[in-house]
């Protein structure tokens, strides 16, 4: 069966630097989900269908053929036999999966996907819905935040270093309103599962969060 564990949480929170991290520790598989929803969103946006016409969403995420390798212990994402982990990575995209998201059939094929990439491995899987949804046996459940302020700065910091131009307040109304369409979606809504840990990562480093959550994994909870 594998042993699993889920981190969910708000776009910005630090979910994939710890859940990257605690993989390498643990020597466990790191599951990126967001990746699968960012691909879906480029390939959407490369055809360009509306992402709020649900109905035209439907019926092309269906051809989209979105397979995940990992080379040299890193998660790459293949979107129709092309690598595009460095296309996935813009507001743009990210904007874009967050409406593309909230359509049922995009869930259900990624869904699937994640599961099967799951099946008898020890993963450390983020996402939005890993703990209610995808993973709901998980061992180790963690819903990791931070305030929407911190989330920005660090959002801020990230595009800097790699020589983009922006502004920390669209950033940060850009967070807020991103959280806003992932809580109140009706399918798989971002939510804490009942049995998740809640973690607030605002004043804590990254090998703070990282060392709680593997302490959880030794309590096998
Ligand atoms: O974590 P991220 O920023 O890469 O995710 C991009 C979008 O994908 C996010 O706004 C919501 C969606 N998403 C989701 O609905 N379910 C997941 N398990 C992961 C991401």
């Amino acid at each position: 069966m594998g042993y699993k564990i889920a981190i969910d949480g708000p776009a910005g929170a630090g979910k994939s630097t710890i859940a990257k991290r605690i993989a390498k520790q643990l020597g466990f598989i790191y599951v990126d989900t967001g990746a699968m929803y960012r691909a879906m969103a480029l390939y959407l946006l490369n055809k360009k269908i509306d992402p709020k016409d649900s109905d035209a969403v439907s019926l092309n995420c269906k051809d989209a053929d979105i397979t995940i390798r990992y080379e040299n212990s890193e998660q790459v994402v293949y979107l129709n036999g092309e690598n595009v982990n460095e296309l996935i990575r813009t507001e743009q995209v990210g904007n874009t999966a967050s409406v593309t998201s909230a359509n049922p059939d995009v869930r259900k094929k990624l869904v699937q996907l994640q599961q099967k990439l799951a099946a008898d491995a020890d993963v450390v899987m983020d996402g939005r819905d890993i703990g209610t949804c995808v993973l709901p046996d998980a061992e180790v459940k963690v819903f990791l935040t931070a305030s929407s302020r911190v989330r920005a700065e660090r959002r801020y910091n990230e595009l800097i270093s790699k020589g983009e131009k922006c502004d920390i307040d669209v950033i940060e109304k850009d967070i807020i309103e991103r959280d806003h369409q992932d809580m109140t979606r009706e399918i798989s809504p971002l939510v804490a599962a009942d049995d998740a840990v809640l973690v607030d990562s605002s004043y804590m480093t990254i090998e703070e969060v990282a060392d709680t959550i593997i302490e959880m994994t030794k309590k096998g909870k």
